[in-house]
């Protein structure tokens, strides 16, 4: 009953998520187009600064941008607020239900140092210190150019903290966590305070000596650059190639550094000067990425043992350190089914799945999570000659 509920949770809070990340994402992703296409309007218009039409759903739309306002406070003015709140209120509940509650499985890998209690209150604070040490960086360095040097090193060392400390896909989780909290921040600590401001000094009448500031503008402007990578982290923390490789982490920072660029390539496109190399230097990091976690045995033939492996000995792994779980009951504590309905009631059916197992036991050490039924190395390299042998089941 408890599994059931919280599986129904997990699926409500994941809807949930996802609908106001592309609400967010969305608005942000329109604003900046919107705001990148605009030029001067001919002729000039009172207090307007750029100026766009637009067509979309059989209508034709025209764009003024006020950088300082009307002249007046519009009665109806839309206000782009909710829809980072949901991100980040309905991903922190995710978190909590799926890293929190399920730590032991999720949040720790099998080399973890940490307890699940610990690694719990690291996960939280955590969350909320990204938030301050990015905020106390923006204030003490005034230099564009080395905060965005700093920022780079502070979310790479992240990823590669967490790593230490979390499994594979928790380290890319956090990391992108961060990164979410740091914008969602933005927008709640910085940007609409300096928009209630704006509207204050429209009503005073002191608007024309109104300056956003600089430190408004750099936030943006991070904002902007992130969303790739904290888009990554999420879809990336579902694929064991990636966060489950010894250099994962840096697996992470090349496709972020991969995000960045095209992101800019977009960032040029809407100004109407589309800088193509910056496509090709993204996909040369995706690339870079690729050769870097690449399997040993892609580029040459796997070594297959002479003898033949011993099939009693797979048998015994599997309901050893498999089962307990991957089965119609399992018994191991906190499942009462098996985890994405895959079962290994015996050596065929898990023959059926050799080049997913051979993905998450034996290339990478994601399963079992957390190492949780204490597999060895010996015996990852027993399934591996297994599946190198064809995964035969008799
Ligand atoms: C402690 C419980 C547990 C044990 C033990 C365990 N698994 Fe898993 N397994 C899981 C969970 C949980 C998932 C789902 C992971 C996710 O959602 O990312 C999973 C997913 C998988 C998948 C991926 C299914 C898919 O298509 O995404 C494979 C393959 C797998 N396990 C194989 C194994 C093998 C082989 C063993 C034994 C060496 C094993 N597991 C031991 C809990 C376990």
């Amino acid at each position: 009953m408890e599994t059931y509920l919280a599986e129904w949770m997990h699926i409500g809070l994941r809807w949930l998520h996802l609908v106001t990340a592309i609400t967010w994402v969305g608005s942000s992703f329109y604003f900046n187009r919107i705001d990148r296409s605009f030029r001067p309007p001919e002729p000039p218009i009172d207090r307007v600064s750029g100026h766009l039409w637009s067509i979309h759903g059989g209508s034709i739309y025209n764009y003024r941008r006020y950088p300082l306002g009307p002249g007046f406070v519009p009665g109806q003015l839309k206000w782009s607020k909710w829809e980072s709140m949901g991100t980040w209120v309905s991903g922190a509940l995710l978190l909590a239900v799926i890293y929190w509650w399920g730590a032991s499985v999720n949040l720790l890998s099998g080399s973890s140092p940490l307890s699940p209690a610990s690694a719990i209150g690291i996960s939280a604070v955590s969350i909320v210190a990204s938030w301050f040490i990015y905020d106390a960086l923006c204030k003490a360095i005034a230099n564009d150019r080395i905060l965005i040097v700093v920022l780079t090193i502070f979310f790479g060392a992240s990823v590669w903290g967490f790593s230490q400390l979390f499994s594979g896909k928790a380290a890319y989780l956090h990391t992108g966590i961060a990164m979410g909290t740091i914008m969602a921040g933005n927008v709640w600590f910085v940007i609409l305070p300096g928009q209630r401001r704006m509207l204050k000094a429209i009503d005073d009448g002191t608007i024309d000596d109104f300056d956003v500031g600089a430190d408004a503008k750099r936030r943006n402007f991070h904002a902007n650059y992130l969303t790739l990578p904290v888009l990554f982290a999420m879809i990336g923390a579902h694929f064991p190639i990636t966060y489950g490789h010894d250099y994962g982490w840096l697996a992470f920072i090349l496709i972020s550094a991969a995000g960045v660029s095209i992101r800019h390539f977009f960032n040029t496109m809407h100004a109407g000067e589309a800088k193509f190399g910056y496509i090709a230097l993204g996909a040369a990091f995706i690339l870079a990425t690729m050769l870097l976690i690449a399997p040993k045995h892609l580029f040459s033939e796997r070594s297959v043992s002479a003898e033949t492996v011993d099939l009693a000995r797979v048998e015994r792994i599997r309901t050893e350190r498999c089962t307990p779980c991957h089965a119609e009951n399992p018994t191991f504590e906190g499942f009462d089914e098996a985890p994405k309905g895959v079962t290994f009631e015996n050596l065929a059916k898990m023959s059926l799945l050799a080049a997913n197992i051979d993905q998450q036991v034996v290339l990478t050490d994601t399963m079992p999570p957390g190492n949780l039924t204490e597999m060895t190395e010996k015996e990852r390299a027993v399934i591996g000659e297994w599946i190198a042998q064809g995964a035969p089941a008799e």
